[in-house]
């Protein structure tokens, strides 16, 4: 933020919390809006801003009347708004209420819907501390960093570094959800245990269960298997040691009786429906990914799917190249390591509905799905025809003579 304030300067308290697996902003707002609202008017002096929005999610009915009701207390004891306390300082607060988009929790999405314009994010740069908000310098603070904000300033730094590491000091509120006998949400050191937060904190897998999979994150970080989650630390580099992100740190866990294709398409629908559209390798390629996943999901894979799970990644890639990349990239690296698990599971134990169909080559009768493309690659060797031209018509051109 500009340290001269020429121009006037906003805080935006982003209280969307749309990512799925997410559930402490609403909490903190409801058992202790005074907390959030005290971090707010200390974070908006700190960077001279006379204004503080805060953004809140359109769903939130009960929480929003929370908030409003503690911003009239406070305006009403005097420690919100003109000469706050007697000190010469304004800071207004006004609770904004969006229409509940997913995408309004990127903070340049809120600052369109903010302004009145469609929510979608913006090209960065130029980056909100330089133009944001209405043009001004913004910054953007999420509810649990801002309801932090009054005991770190009574305590101090080093009190708030006592807990978690070097790296990642502090505590984090952990949101667990999932087969786990306890969910809930959960503060903790970070660096906490990922295998200690689910077996002593949350009470254990649900029915005793063996872990298959958690998605330490919220729904748009890359899943992890039970190995990777063994030794994993929950602080920002043991997750990415890992192979994922800690992200809002949502944790979802899943127990051995999960279907991991049914879960990501689950989720790909989601970003899919969410999608602002602005971008075509996400506003297509999350539709063509569910499509695919239903596919897969219903033993109906084929040759062209395992290409497809390909043009997944570059989905991924293409997002991140764009510059507003945001959440919808993760969802298709979420599970290349568990697909040929379940795919295998699904060919042992899941029944594909369509009936065999003849090959072209030795007429065995053989199913669709990966079974049939197995087939074809070992009845025909020379699959590089199959592939370069398609599906089973191209199979059938290539047919050796009999
Ligand atoms: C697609 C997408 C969705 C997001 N949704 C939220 C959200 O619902 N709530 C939130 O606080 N931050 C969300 N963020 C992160 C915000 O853009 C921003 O980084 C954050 O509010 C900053 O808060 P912090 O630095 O205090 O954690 C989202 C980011 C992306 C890319
Ligand atoms: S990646 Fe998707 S949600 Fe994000 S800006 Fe592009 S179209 Fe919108």
């Amino acid at each position: 933020m500009p340290k001269e304030p020429t121009k006037p300067h906003y805080l935006l308290c982003n209280a969307d919390e749309s990512e799925p697996g997410t559930f402490k902003d609403r909490e903190l707002i409801r058992w202790d809006p005074h907390q959030l609202l005290e971090g707010c008017l200390i974070a908006a002096y700190a960077i001279r801003a006379k204004h503080v929005y805060v953004y809140c999610r359109g769903e939130f009915f009960e929480t929003t009347q929370i908030l409003a009701k503690a911003l009239e207390d406070a305006y009403a004891k005097g420690y919100a708004g003109k000469d706050i306390m007697g000190s010469g300082v304004d800071v207004d607060v006004t609770v904004h209420v969006g229409a509940g988009a997913y995408i309004c929790g990127e903070e340049t999405g809120l600052m369109n819907s903010l302004e009145g314009r469609r929510g979608q994010p913006r090209v960065k740069p130029p980056f909100p501390a330089a133009v944001g908000a209405f043009g001004m310098p913004s910054t953007v603070n999420n509810v649990e960093t801002l309801s932090a904000v009054p005991h770190i300033v009574t305590h101090g730094g080093q009190w708030y570094r006592q807990w978690g590491t070097e790296k990642s000091p502090g505590t984090k509120l952990f949101c667990v959800s999932g087969h786990v006998n306890k969910p809930g949400n959960y503060e903790l050191p970070l660096g906490f245990p990922l295998t200690d937060l689910i077996e002593d904190v949350c009470g254990g897998m649900r029915g005793g269960k063996a872990l298959k999979a958690v998605i330490p994150g919220g729904s748009s970080v890359p899943i992890l298997n039970a190995e990777e989650c063994a030794g994993c630390a929950l602080d920002y580099e043991g997750v990415q040691a890992a192979g994922s992100q800690l992200g809002c740190a949502s944790v979802i866990v899943m127990d051995e009786g999960t279907d991991i294709v049914k879960q990501v398409r689950r989720m790909v629908q989601f970003y899919m429906h969410e999608s602002c559209g602005q971008c075509t390798p996400c506003r297509e390629g999350t539709a063509w990914m569910t499509k695919v996943l239903r596919r897969i999901e219903e033993g109906h894979r084929n040759r062209c799917d395992i290409t497809n799970e390909k043009a997944g990644d570059h989905v991924g890639d293409r997002a991140r190249y764009d510059d507003r990349l945001d959440g919808h990239d993760a969802v298709v690296e979420l599970g290349p390591h568990f697909f040929d698990h379940e795919e295998n599971s699904r060919e042992r134990g899941v029944e594909c509905s369509r009936e065999p169909s003849a090959c072209a080559c030795c007429d065995e009768r053989v199913d669709h799905g990966l079974r049939q493309s197995k087939h074809i690659d070992e009845c025909l060797p020379d699959r590089g025809s199959y592939l370069n031209r398609g599906p089973f018509a191209s199979h059938q051109q290539t047919r050796p003579e009999r």
